[in-house]
């Protein structure tokens, strides 16, 4: 909401965590005279100051004779001694440099959206580095390191901005405990694939890999209830599945995840299914040629190992399809055989398409292969209704994927509508570095 005083102090607050004690609030603030400082009073006493001047061009551009709009974001946080009574008035105070104020008055919030992401969820990156969730491109997202000595303090301390479709991160408070439901481990990216479009680009990654025990600490010490393992490709990654076979036999209880290309031998299978809870199969392209041309592997001996593990049955199977500019017509090939098989999950995920194809030329290609998609994937979703009615598989479709396939078009159906979700209901479902989402 935009707080304004005669257009002298023009502001916006984006977020405002006021939790225990925890104060944290970030957002702009614009003053004819300039801004000296934002801070936060709690019954008229100062608790909370922080900094002036992130960088603001959304702002800038609606603003732009202010002075400093350009640079005109704000971020006040702090971690008080003693938790903030119910009834405390809680003030945001904008200051100018001429001391004119502007109080904006900040309510308590216990909402869960809030939370400390670094005490439920990590992803350990295969560099060693520790992030609350899968967003490692930012450095403020860097907790530490899996070797730190200091490590656990480092994760106690933690803390930046940082909101996704499903939270908001907040400082951890002192009365907040660590419950990890989810750490998401990427080992050695080693591969036997030449993806295109690979995330991590492990076709071009030479390193050596050796965190075990690093990792063996960690997960020690830390207790998640789950944890996703992937590459690379762990299937050819000898040290890796021996670590993780190790992990499951002394947490049983523990839920293990794989995130696989799935182009392995039949011969794996049963150790597979032994090791893993859940196993995340990965399809780029639905026709041998797009596969081939996109991963340097053979598509019929994927699906075969999909197949074989999906008729073993001890371990969840997940069907994931990645849109790219050459396989977004094949979509309905994929779910034509996923809607066959029935696995727990199948999942569309975008490659983030739109930085490679050009919509707007004068024949509209690119739209009629759009459309003519959409048409074919509602068709194959309609005719699966009854299969889908009475299993337990459930379509996970990301937002570009669902506003490019039509789906909420399908959703007001009875059967669609229960078996269609998105993956912020459904947070395990897109699982590699960069997706945003865990
Ligand atoms: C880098 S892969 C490693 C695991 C395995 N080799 C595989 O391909 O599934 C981890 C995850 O990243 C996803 N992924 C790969 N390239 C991507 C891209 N360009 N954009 C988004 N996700 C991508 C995969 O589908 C997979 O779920
Ligand atoms: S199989 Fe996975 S890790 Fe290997 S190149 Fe492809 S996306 Fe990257």
């Amino acid at each position: 909401m935009l707080n304004h005083n005669s257009e002298q102090i023009l502001s916006c607050c984006d977020s405002a965590v006021i939790m225990d004690d925890v104060v944290e609030a970030y957002g702009w603030a614009i003053a004819r005279d300039g801004v000296r400082s934002v801070e936060v009073f709690s019954d008229s006493k100062l608790i909370a100051g922080g900094s002036y001047g992130g960088a603001r061009m959304d702002v800038h551009k609606v603003y732009p004779d202010y002075p400093d709009s350009i640079d005109c974001g704000y971020y006040v946080s702090a971690l008080l001694d003693k938790k903030l009574s119910d009834d405390a008035n809680i003030i945001l105070r904008i200051t100018t440099k001429t001391s004119q104020t502007m109080d904006i008055p900040l309510k308590h919030n216990k909402e869960l959206r809030y939370r400390p992401c670094h005490f439920h969820e990590m992803f350990i990156h295969s560099d060693g580095h520790i992030h609350p969730c899968c967003v490692t491109l930012r450095d403020d997202l860097i907790i530490g390191h899996i070797n730190d000595v200091d490590i656990i303090e480092k994760i106690d301390a933690f803390h930046a901005r940082c909101s996704c479709d499903s939270f908001t991160l907040r400082r951890a408070s002192r009365d907040d405990k660590k419950r990890y439901f989810f750490i998401n481990i990427e080992m050695s990216l080693l591969c036997n694939a030449k993806c295109a479009q690979c995330s991590v680009d492990a076709p071009s990654w030479h390193a050596k890999y050796d965190l075990y025990s690093s990792l063996t600490r960690i997960i020690e010490q830390l207790r998640p209830m789950t944890i996703a393992v992937q590459g690379g490709e762990l299937l050819i990654q000898k040290k890796s599945l021996d670590w993780t076979a190790q992990i499951g036999r002394r947490y049983p209880d523990m839920d293990i995840m794989l995130l696989t290309n799935g182009c392995a031998d039949m011969g794996i299978v049963p150790f597979v299914n032994e090791t893993f809870d859940r196993v995340v199969i990965s399809i780029y392209g639905f026709q041998p040629e797009t596969y081939k041309k996109t991963t340097g592997l053979e598509l019929s001996k994927t699906l075969s190992f999909a197949e074989e593990l999906i008729r073993h049955g001890k371990c969840k199977v997940n069907l994931k399809y990645l849109t790219t500019p050459i396989n977004l017509h094949e979509v309905n090939l994929f779910l034509r055989w996923a809607l066959w098989l029935l696995p727990e999950r199948i999942i569309l995920a975008d490659s983030n398409i739109a930085q490679y194809i050009n919509t707007g030329t004068p024949d509209r290609f690119w739209e009629k292969i759009e459309e003519r998609t959409k048409q074919s994937v509602q068709d194959e979703l309609r005719n699966a209704r009854a299969a889908l009615k009475d299993s337990g598989c459930t379509i996970v479709i990301d937002s570009v994927n669902r506003k490019r396939l039509g789906i909420e078009e399908l959703t007001g159906d009875e059967v669609l509508g229960k078996h269609i979700t998105s993956p912020a209901k459904s947070r395990t479902a897109l699982l590699g570095r960069g997706t945003g989402l865990m």
